[in-house]
């Protein structure tokens, strides 16, 4: 293995370079591949929608090719409920779909990973890519596991970032929009792939080095305004909530004593965030609809919130009713992703076994 170390950079350079990256997407967008995916742990928020599914679709629909693995086995790396599993699959891509990706044009895939056995295969040779002093050093890795309080480590949970590469590079992904807190995992993907490329097939790599994306959304703070959005901190607004159900969340969401409304996030974080989604549900900037709102207080800011939220909402709700009926047609989708993934990941399984001497 070469001597070379994973190199994690700094943000503001992973920053700039994926603003680069963003120009070549609007102009180029078929020369792309785009992965990304999420771990089937429930139906996803408003927090899931406006910080990184609205952005998917955007790219969905600038014509980027999009492969979405639901990362099914990587659920068991931190939890020992999966009884679910199956039901959140389904649930997930209803959100999917619901949000407006849209499998009909011929280029988006949504499956689950465990449905692709040539994409798991990648995980062997990859392990052997990385250190275990490596894997150690994982920033992510870390707190992945500080945050799951788990007292033993599951070696799913240590090897995390090799099979996250085997799912982006098993379609030779070259972009993965992330947040700020994937960087680590992604730059272990780009190590693999060009320590992979420099073993076996240097003359004509095999890999290329994915690119991440970073969301410039801002992060989304459930409704007790002190946390991220997240469904097992009880704060959050699913996507599936009706318009009742939306009205008594932001009724409860925490504000302040001051009546007269400003926004500013450093001081008032909870009044700010209502703010701010406010702002993303209506396209009008945060200052603005503060200065409006003036001394109508709390009361008046939670209810512009609410039917401005479920106004937003009510066509993807609508859709996603639709789609809750229609199980056929959400199974034929994983089917129809399944089949496409797999074509890909046996292409890319034979490329590999070429150039590491293992064909029959
Ligand atoms: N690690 C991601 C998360 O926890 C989920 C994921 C699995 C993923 N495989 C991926 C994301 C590949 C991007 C690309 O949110």
């Amino acid at each position: 293995m070469s001597a070379e170390q994973v190199d994690y950079g700094t943000y503001e350079a992973a920053l700039a370079k994926s603003r680069v990256l963003e120009q070549e997407l609007q102009s180029n967008p078929g020369k792309h591949t785009l992965l990304t995916g999420d771990r089937p742990t429930g139906r996803l928020h408003i927090g899931h929608f406006f910080g990184s599914l609205q952005n998917r679709v955007r790219l969905h629909r600038l014509g980027v090719p999009t492969y979405i693995v639901i990362a099914d086995y990587q659920v068991l790396t931190d939890r020992d409920s999966f009884e679910n599993i199956s039901e959140y699959v389904h649930q997930l891509t209803i959100d999917y779909l619901a949000a407006g990706l849209d499998p009909a044009d011929g280029k988006t895939f949504i499956f689950p990973h465990s449905h692709v056995p040539e994409l798991n295969q990648l995980l062997l040779p990859f392990l052997t890519l990385v250190t275990n002093a490596e894997l150690d050093r994982n920033p992510t890795v870390k707190e992945e596991i500080a945050a799951s309080g788990q007292k033993r480590i599951n070696a799913g949970m240590y090897t995390y970032p090799v099979h996250q590469a085997a799912d982006i590079l098993f379609c030779k992904g070259t972009v993965v929009p992330v947040g700020k807190d994937q960087l680590p995992h992604l730059e272990i993907t780009r190590t693999i792939a060009r320590r992979f490329n420099h073993r076996f097939a240097k003359d004509n790599p095999v890999f290329p080095e994915p690119q991440p994306l970073l969301s410039e959304a801002p992060v989304i703070l459930g409704l007790d305004g002190d946390q991220k959005m997240s469904k097992s901190r009880n704060n959050a607004i699913m996507l599936s909530a009706d318009e009742d159900e939306t009205a008594r969340l932001i009724k409860r969401a925490k504000t302040d004593s001051e009546r007269m409304i400003t926004y500013d996030p450093d001081n008032r974080p909870e009044v700010a965030n209502l703010l701010m989604l406010l702002s993303l549900s209506t396209g009008r900037p945060p200052e603005e609809i503060a200065a409006e709102i003036g001394d109508g207080g709390g009361g008046k800011l939670k209810k512009m919130l609410t039917e401005a939220l479920n106004e937003y909402f009510r066509p993807h709700r609508t859709r996603r009713k639709e789609l809750e009926q229609d199980p056929a047609y959400i199974r034929q989708v994983l089917l129809d992703g399944v089949k496409a993934a797999r074509e890909e990941a046996i292409k890319t399984l034979d490329e590999v076994r070429k150039v590491m001497n293992m064909m029959l």
